[in-house]
């Protein structure tokens, strides 16, 4: 309360009641705002706001091998372009400052990025599923390093480069090993999916005899940083391994629901002392990329599940949607509005009916805050949206380019 932040360069270099500083280029007065860090979407797949709607209420499986893949083989690289900025614009407006994202023609998406002044880690998705003795020429693996060598830490360190086998199940075991190796190699991170689906579990264990934890551990995928998304079904043991590895755990509830997944065991991965982070997963599976709707969701279905109103509590939730997340992306000096941390940052405004009165500020934040409350969002202490206006992104030209794609692809 009454407080003030002054950032310098980028950064946040005061917090506190008594600034001693006098100079200022621009000052945003924050009465009736609250200043929150950027939220952090640790799991998505941002081009597939294209495929908003397009196959709704069906299994994991159908919906990926029957719509999905045979759209997605149709998508050009300015298709993503679009696509990708389409989700920044309701990223944006909605307090999202940074993204974790698997696709493919990363290098639009990319550059998209670059320009749009957001951060991201980004990933292009890898399947091959054949038992080979050699994989040094598959085609995605060499697109994806040099993905890594072109673009991370470009736009200032706001790009970042993962390697992403995109699931145990699309993956044939030395693949999964030499992509393993290859980050290794090149220093980058890992994003998979894990454990998303009952089917994936049991087929695991039928296939390894192992849990897709256990499975991924044994080929030492979980030796590099590793952001799992889902983790529906693994075990207490699962996240045992998970801890010991420090693998980040990214919580999708919303995807989880819609796909009728099941839930994550959440609950248990905090108190094992699990990092978890939280993302939206698509925008075909979700079907928005709205991070407030992830953070109530946590906060709630694991209380209703568990019937335990102690399960998941509010800070929790919200640390999930920013420091977890921004800590797991290899953002680590962003996620907290704290002196010598990069200023991503997000003004709230808490004078609309759903904040009052202000009893727990923290508590509105998990159970009454809306994408809407979002007035102004800087990364790096720039700003890149202001109540309703993007300084960075042509919001016309992104909606007639989305209309014409959606005209050919449709
Ligand atoms: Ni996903």
């Amino acid at each position: 309360r009454n407080a003030t932040v002054i950032t310098e360069k980028g950064k946040i270099t005061y917090v506190g009641e008594n600034p001693h500083r006098a100079i200022h280029h621009q000052i945003i007065d924050g009465k009736g705002k609250a200043l929150v860090p950027g939220l952090v979407n640790a799991h998505t797949h941002v081009p597939m706001t294209l495929l908003r709607s397009y196959a709704d209420d069906m299994a994991l499986h159908t919906w990926l091998y029957d719509h999905i893949f045979p759209v997605e083989d149709r998508l050009t690289p300015d298709d993503i372009y679009w696509g990708s900025q389409l989700a920044f614009l309701e990223m944006l407006a909605g307090g999202t400052t940074c993204f974790c994202d698997m696709y493919y023609f990363i290098d639009r998406i990319a550059e998209a990025t670059e320009n749009c002044g957001m951060k991201a880690l980004l990933s292009r998705g890898l399947i091959n599923g054949e038992q080979m003795k050699d994989y040094s020429k598959d085609e995605r693996l060499k697109e994806a390093v040099e993905g890594f060598l072109q673009w991370n830490g470009a736009a200032n360190g706001r790009v970042r480069i993962a390697l992403a086998p995109h699931a145990l199940y699309t993956c044939a075991p030395g693949y999964i090993r030499t992509i393993r190796d290859t980050a290794e190699k090149l220093g980058a991170m890992i994003h998979t999916h894990v454990d998303e689906t009952a089917k994936e579990h049991q087929d695991c264990l039928d296939q390894y005899g192992k849990t897709p934890v256990e499975h991924l551990n044994d080929i030492g995928l979980f030796d590099i940083p590793t952001i799992a998304a889902h983790c529906v079904h693994v075990t207490e043991d699962d996240l045992d391994i998970m801890k010991k590895k420090k693998v980040t755990l990214a919580h999708n509830p919303g995807s989880n629901l819609k796909l009728g997944s099941g839930i994550a065991p959440v609950p248990t991965a905090m108190k094992k002392g699990v990092n978890v982070a939280l993302g939206t997963d698509g925008a075909s599976s979700n079907n928005n990329l709205n991070m407030w709707e992830e953070i109530n969701l946590a906060a709630l279905i694991h209380k209703g599940a568990l019937m335990d109103p102690l399960a998941v509590k509010a800070h929790e939730a919200f640390m999930a949607a920013t420091v977890n997340g921004a800590k797991a992306l290899g953002f680590t000096n962003s996620g907290k509005i704290c002196v010598g941390y990069q200023a991503d940052m997000v003004l709230l405004n808490i004078t609309k009916p759903h904040y009052l009165p202000e009893h727990n500020l923290v508590s509105n934040l998990a159970y009454s805050a809306q994408a809407s409350d979002v007035e102004t969002v800087f990364v790096d202490g720039k700003i890149l949206y202001d109540r309703g206006e993007y300084k960075t992104l042509d919001k016309e030209r992104i909606l007639f380019e989305i209309r014409r794609i959606y005209q050919r692809l449709f």
